[in-house]
């Protein structure tokens, strides 16, 4: 359904806009119908941008990103572009960002009546918005005519996902949905990215917890720099962690049974093993570069190639 092949992105940054940041290198994977992919990364590896130029909210340098085997970049028609938001949708880390403060929460919706349902009549609008709020657990009674400041980030969150639920949505893409909010609120909304990948949505979850990602993704990708360190079917990378990067992010997940000294120890241990990329002659060499691990498992380098270490 969505397809990343090779996708690159070089900001231009600095005062007069001269210099380049390689924000994403040779990225490509999958999101197929009902399945959630997991973009896993620290601050900086360049997981909202991959978001972003899935949405189209920036340009993509090199490579190709396809929904449906259309290039979403070659939009050029309204028409097209509007078509493509029927079916693809984004929601982010802020919630509060995404609702004006000085209008009640019922505009976001009306905003999307006005551009893909115009024809439709006060009471039916009412009833399709109605449904579409229960679906995400909440009450219309309670959180319509609400402003942003009177409802919590986790309604809100769930009333914007609600308002993508409107259109005939095939992908989200969900950039730090739960990082705002409580524990709690937190697995609602969990539950109900659960429910919707039942219902054949496909799920693009960025965030840099891994342990979000494990909890609620098929495939997880690993990215260090914009580049993949590894991905593959959540269990295996997590299982089988190959590249020692993904080790010691594993590692540095807190846990109840060990303190903080004995995961000092073991990371300073072994800071940065081989690069499991140089040292596997005999594997299949992606670009990338990826080698195959076993199915649908792959590692990769994020170093500069040049030597044995990642
Ligand atoms: N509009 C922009 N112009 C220039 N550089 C940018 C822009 N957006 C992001 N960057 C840079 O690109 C790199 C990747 O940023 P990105 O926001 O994709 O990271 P991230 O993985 O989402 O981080 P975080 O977990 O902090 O949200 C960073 O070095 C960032 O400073
Ligand atoms: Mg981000």
């Amino acid at each position: 359904m969505l397809k990343l092949d090779r996708v690159h992105k070089v900001y231009r940054v600095g005062t007069f806009g001269t210099d380049r940041l390689t924000a994403v290198s040779d990225v490509g994977f999958e999101v197929h119908p009902g399945r959630v992919v997991s973009l896993i990364g620290e601050s900086g590896s360049g997981k909202s941008t991959i978001g972003r130029m899935v949405l189209r909210l920036a340009s993509v340098t090199s490579g190709s990103i396809t929904f449906a085997g259309n290039d979403v970049s070659q939009l050029r028609r309204h028409r097209h572009r509007k078509d493509y938001y029927r079916h693809v949708q984004g929601v982010f880390q802020d919630p509060f960002s995404s609702f004006n403060p000085i209008f009640k929460v019922d505009r976001v919706f009306e905003m999307l009546r006005s551009e893909y349902f115009p024809g439709t009549t006060d009471p039916e609008w009412r009833r399709r918005m109605g449904e579409s709020i229960r679906t995400v657990t909440l009450d219309p009674g309670e959180v319509l005519g609400k402003f942003p400041h009177q409802l919590s980030g986790g309604q809100l969150q769930r009333l914007l996902i609600a308002r993508a639920l409107m259109l005939d949505l095939r992908l989200l893409v969900a950039d730090e949905i739960i990082s705002m909010l409580d524990a709690s609120t937190r697995i609602d909304v969990l539950n109900l990215l659960g429910d919707l990948r039942a219902r054949g949505l496909g799920v693009l979850f960025v965030t840099h917890d891994l342990a979000l990602g494990t909890y609620v993704s098929d495939t997880s990708v690993i990215l260090r720099s914009g580049r993949i360190v590894e991905m593959g079917p959540t269990g295996h990378v997590f299982a089988k962690p190959q590249h020692p990067y993904t080790r010691s992010l594993l590692a540095s997940v807190p846990q109840l049974h060990r303190s903080w000294a004995e995961v000092d120890a073991e990371l300073s241990a072994e800071p940065d093993g081989p690069c499991p990329v140089h040292t596997a002659a005999d594997t299949e060499v992606l670009p990338g570069p990826l080698v195959r691990i076993d199915d649908d498992h792959f590692v990769g380098c994020s170093g500069d190639g040049t030597g044995t270490r990642c």
